[in-house]
């Protein structure tokens, strides 16, 4: 059975995280992400491990996990395709997005393909919501405007291992400054 440890330099930066604040509740988002980062996902024995460090019941390192689409309860491709299913997304399309994603990859949303190289999740709003449909490619690059032209080249690039260029989102007012010059 694989055992999950933080390394001395690992718990002393937590001892940091915490000594922020009055107590160690705050911490949990913080080293749930170091421990996703350490051991790429946060299944019950990280939870745990997590917990026992900052001297937590499991059930509150627990409830903030599962709370958040973006920590991985259990263990993902290397790729996490997040399509946005939320309203704005929805109504440009979004189910025909994630099924035209699902059909492609022969899987359905929360599975991983066999060979671990994606897996797709729905996921509530990602704060894109005028460059709709859309989805972020393993909590980092947000993919705008989605066809299924967008996505078959995003996939072929990833089977690469190649990212996509990241896109700029302009804001409304930088836009129309741009459009008076
Ligand atoms: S509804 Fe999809 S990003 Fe907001």
């Amino acid at each position: 059975m694989e055992k999950f440890e933080f390394t001395k330099e690992e718990l002393a930066v937590i001892d940091e995280i915490i000594a922020k604040y009055p107590n160690p509740q705050p911490a949990v988002m913080p080293v749930l992400w170091m421990a996703q980062d350490k051991f790429g996902h946060v299944e019950p024995d990280v939870q745990k491990l997590v917990a026992n460090t900052l001297g937590l019941p499991e059930s509150h390192v627990h409830g903030v996990a599962t709370f958040y689409t973006q920590y991985y309860k259990e263990r993902k491709g290397k790729y996490v395709l997040d399509v946005c299913t939320s309203f704005s997304c929805q109504a440009c399309g979004a189910y025909d997005t994630l099924h035209y994603i699902e059909d492609k990859l022969g899987i359905k949303a929360g599975d991983t393909t066999e060979d671990g190289m994606f897996s797709i999740q729905s996921v509530e709003c990602l704060g894109a919501c005028g460059y709709a449909p859309m989805m972020q490619i393993t909590n980092d690059i947000y993919v705008n405007h989605l066809t299924k032209e967008k996505i078959d080249t995003v996939i072929e690039d990833l089977k690469k291992d190649k990212l996509p260029e990241f896109e700029p989102i302009p804001l409304v007012q930088n836009r129309e400054i741009a459009q008076e010059k």
